[in-house]
């Protein structure tokens, strides 16, 4: 079995084929996901909501994705590829820190390569250093939820109102691609602008809420999943029940502890 990696994934643009991608936080789901051949699992900083229960992304820390992303990485033999999400101030200071906590990604927590969210000036100078080391980097733009604040919430960028309108994705993609980006996160945009974009670049968007013409998709797995019973976005299609499965398999277990028939003979050792 071949495992994708960042030159695989920038290629298959060029080959016409869709790129799937899911966030993965643990071991089990991430060698379910593996060997339903899913192309690229993201140790999101999503995780602060989904596993921490968190309000919101900015207290996810290095250590914390370094962690999970090494249970990540001890699943996955078969098919995917894995991308570390980079925490809130764990890049944006200086360009070694940066360097240096994407390197702690890949070297303690065996990603592939890292994802970051913005493409100003700072950030562009701190993907070509990493990209200059040997670092692959996705870069992320559209809705940045380690920016909410000052975007004035998680609102869908890319319209005349918003903090970023289109034209200013589009130079954000570009100035991505030219920084050396091996593929783009469009988060939260009109479907006709992560269109423009996508046909504008050479290297393949991945859309979360950014309409079918994106080269690929990515989820946060417990949305899709039906982990939760929260308000999910617009954008979210939810593929299975399992907190239903969940709930209804320890309601029973609960019912056959407490009535005494489990565990049965069956379930029991003998002499
Ligand atoms: O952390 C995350 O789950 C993400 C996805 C929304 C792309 O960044």
């Amino acid at each position: 079995m071949v495992r994708l990696t960042s030159f695989d994934i920038k290629n298959m643009k060029k080959s016409d084929k869709k790129i799937s991608m899911l966030t993965a936080y643990d071991y089990s789901l991430a060698s379910i996901f593996d060997e339903a051949k899913i192309d690229i699992l993201l140790i999101g900083d999503s995780i602060g909501q989904a596993v921490y229960g968190a309000p919101n992304t900015l207290e996810v820390t290095l250590e914390t994705i370094i962690r999970h992303s090494q249970a990540v990485a001890r699943a996955v033999k078969k098919h995917s590829m894995i991308i570390a999400d980079m925490p809130f101030l764990s890049y944006g200071l200086t360009i070694d820190e940066t360097v240096a906590n994407a390197g702690r990604l890949m070297t303690e927590g065996h990603a592939e390569a890292v994802k970051l969210e913005g493409a100003s000036e700072t950030r562009v100078k701190e993907i070509m250093a990493m990209v200059d080391i040997g670092i692959p980097v996705q870069g992320h733009i559209g809705l940045l939820p380690q920016s909410a604040n000052k975007l004035g919430g998680y609102k869908v960028q890319g319209k005349k109102s918003s903090f970023y309108p289109a034209e200013e994705l589009l130079d954000a993609a570009i100035r991505l691609e030219d920084a050396g980006c091996f593929s783009i996160i469009l988060e939260a945009i009109p479907h006709e602008v992560a269109e423009n974009i996508t046909e504008t670049m050479k290297i393949p968007t991945i859309g979360i809420g950014a309409g079918p013409c994106c080269d690929g998709q990515v989820l946060v797995c417990y949305d899709m999943l039906g982990f939760s019973d929260n308000h999910k976005p617009k954008f979210v299609k939810q593929y299975a029940n399992v907190r239903k499965v969940i709930l209804d398999a320890v309601k029973q277990y609960s019912k056959e502890v407490k009535n005494g028939t489990y565990p049965s003979l069956e379930y029991s050792y003998e002499r």
